[in-house]
């Protein structure tokens, strides 16, 4: 039997690079080792407030988005969140195992909730629970994600193994796999944050379906340092950003990337880094247009009935061994 993968993104904004190689990429590398689950997470987006059409409509595109960076769903199954109720049963239960102190310790919450805990909402303060429950319903093994939600997958194995100890194994206990190169790409506009979709200056991301002009606009515009040499050196994080993105991007080593830009300047690095990106994004702009809405629809229909079965059987399993239903 294949061990198994979970992962999912949110459908709202835009993806964006990071999105894609802190986490995407990985699932597409890893889909045929493993057994894949790739959800649509939009149960998470309603932690924040969504325009109705909008959400609807990102749902979709997001789906468009998976098949177009590679996810085959003839290997790996994909589907939203919302179609297998599962997950929202388990968090309840979860939620009732969890402890308000763990969840208090979750940054991104603080982040999300902007510090203010009178206005902020109570799914954003229970989402990582949420989360652990996507998770756990498949007996995942691994969950390949960006470095953000190293903490929530710590919170997701503490509360398995707590359940496995107080009512019997029910849950495998999952393993992050978290990049060592591209976990965390960084704003380009401000190297102390990492960039994200819902930054208010679109010059700090860049989208997996911006325009090659658009691309070359914002890499021109990103902040540098004031050194001058081109070189991987991690206190130096605005060159460090760009040059792991060229990396990743062109598949070229640090040794021949930093040996290629010997006495060039920023300039330089830039152009190229864009032909790099602009190049590298051709084909997956290229397929996005090939999925029709009647198609993804029917592979997220087929990807949600797949996973339901697993997840009911967890389910069950988890009723049972707490006595809420069973023999009696
Ligand atoms: P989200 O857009 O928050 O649903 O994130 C989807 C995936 O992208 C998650 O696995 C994140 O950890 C990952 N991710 C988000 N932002 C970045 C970033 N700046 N660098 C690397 N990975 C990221
Ligand atoms: N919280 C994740 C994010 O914001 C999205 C997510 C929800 C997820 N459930 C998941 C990621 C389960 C991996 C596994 O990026």
């Amino acid at each position: 039997m294949k061990r198994r993968i979970f992962s999912g993104a949110q459908p709202t904004g835009s993806l964006h690079i990071g999105n894609y190689l802190g986490a995407l990429r990985n699932w597409v590398d890893l889909q045929s080792e493993y057994e894949s689950f790739y959800c649509i997470v939009n149960l998470h987006a309603i932690t924040l407030p969504q325009d109705p059409a909008t959400l609807r409509q990102k749902t979709l595109d997001l789906a468009r988005i998976y098949l177009a960076a590679g996810i085959d769903p003839e290997v790996s199954t994909i589907f939203i969140q919302s179609d297998v109720s599962e997950h929202a049963e388990l968090a309840w239960v979860l939620s009732s195992i969890a402890r308000m102190g763990e969840l208090e310790r979750m940054t991104q919450f603080k982040d999300k909730g902007k510090g203010n805990r009178e206005r902020a909402g109570v799914g954003l303060f229970t989402y990582p629970i949420l989360m652990a429950a996507d998770i756990l319903l498949y007996q995942t093994h691994l969950v390949p994600v960006g470095k953000d939600q190293k903490q929530h997958l710590e919170l997701s194995r503490d509360l398995a193994e707590r359940f496995n100890r107080d009512y019997g194994t029910a849950f495998v206990v999952p393993d992050p796999f978290i990049p060592p190169v591209g976990a965390n790409i960084l704003s380009l506009q401000d190297p102390a944050k990492k960039m994200s979709k819902s930054d208010e200056n679109p010059n700090a991301s860049i989208f997996l379906l911006d325009e090659p002009d658009t691309i070359a606009k914002k890499i021109k515009r990103a902040v540098t340092d004031s050194g001058t040499t081109i070189v991987f050196d991690e206190s130096r994080p605005a060159i460090h950003n760009l040059l792991t993105i060229y990396h990743l991007m062109t598949g070229k080593s640090a040794n021949e990337i930093e040996v290629h830009f010997q006495g060039k300047g920023y300039g330089h690095l830039k152009t190229e880094l864009a032909e790099a990106v602009v190049e590298f994004m051709k084909p997956f702009q290229e397929r996005v247009k090939d999925f029709d809405d009647a198609h993804l629809n029917e592979i997220l229909k087929k990807g949600a009935a797949k996973a339901r079965i697993i997840a009911r059987a967890t389910l069950d399993d988890v009723y049972t061994k707490m006595g809420v239903v069973g023999a009696t």
